[in-house]
């Protein structure tokens, strides 16, 4: 499993560019408020899981963030990101992993997880991701996640997808977590589709 998941993402990102895929966005908003509505020091650590060719990296290191690290099961991405950031790219940790076997070499003061999740169709593998941000947040750690919707598609790069309201994405991390806010965004795609997303801000207890 791991290993199909691998070569599907390297094949996606060798063969279209980071501004052509159905969710590349040139301002990561939301991601950028919801962090920012955490509050964290400069220095805390900060992972994005799933990060792929985002340019939300980007703009944490513009903000001045110190502590970044960006994983991704794609080598491929995680490249792109590289490449494009140059020099910069020296001030991020940059992490080849499937998040399911993800074992941390720390922990995290924010989880941040745009569009990964709902991949996991499996409940095995949404115990295996579970079990992979407990390894990872810091106690009163953050998470920041966004879903397709319930009336967002059901597919997304030819794999299937779960769709989650707040209450049922809020369900699978569970009661451990506090619900400090969750949002419904309309994101246009760069053929001009509209994709329903659903976020969540939660909080360890
Ligand atoms: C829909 S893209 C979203 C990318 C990015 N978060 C963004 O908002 O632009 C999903 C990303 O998750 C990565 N991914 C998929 N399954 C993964 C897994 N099991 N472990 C780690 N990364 C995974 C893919 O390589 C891809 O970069």
């Amino acid at each position: 499993m791991a290993t199909e998941s691998r070569s599907h993402w390297n094949r996606v990102y060798t063969t279209k560019t980071a501004d052509t895929v159905s969710w590349y966005q040139v301002q990561p908003k939301i991601s950028l408020e919801l962090i920012a509505a955490a509050n964290l020091a400069a220095d805390a650590p900060i992972i994005d899981v799933g990060g792929g060719a985002s340019l939300l990296v980007d703009h944490l290191l513009a903000k001045g963030r110190r502590e970044l690290s960006v994983l991704d099961v794609s080598a491929a991405a995680l490249n792109r990101v590289r490449e494009r950031l140059g020099a910069d790219a020296a001030k991020a940790r940059w992490i080849e992993a499937d998040v399911r076997e993800f074992a941390p070499s720390q922990r995290y003061d924010l989880w941040h997880d745009r569009a990964v999740f709902h991949f996991l169709t499996d409940a095995a593998d949404r115990a295996a991701y579970m079990a992979a941000l407990r390894r990872s947040l810091n106690p009163r750690g953050h998470v920041v996640a966004a879903t397709f919707a319930l009336d967002g598609p059901a597919r997304c790069s030819g794999l299937s997808v779960a769709q989650y309201d707040a209450a049922s994405l809020h369900g699978e991390f569970g009661e451990n977590f506090e619900l400090l806010e969750s949002r419904r965004e309309t994101h246009i795609t760069p053929a001009g589709a509209e994709q329903r997303f659903t976020w969540v801000h939660l909080r360890l207890r």
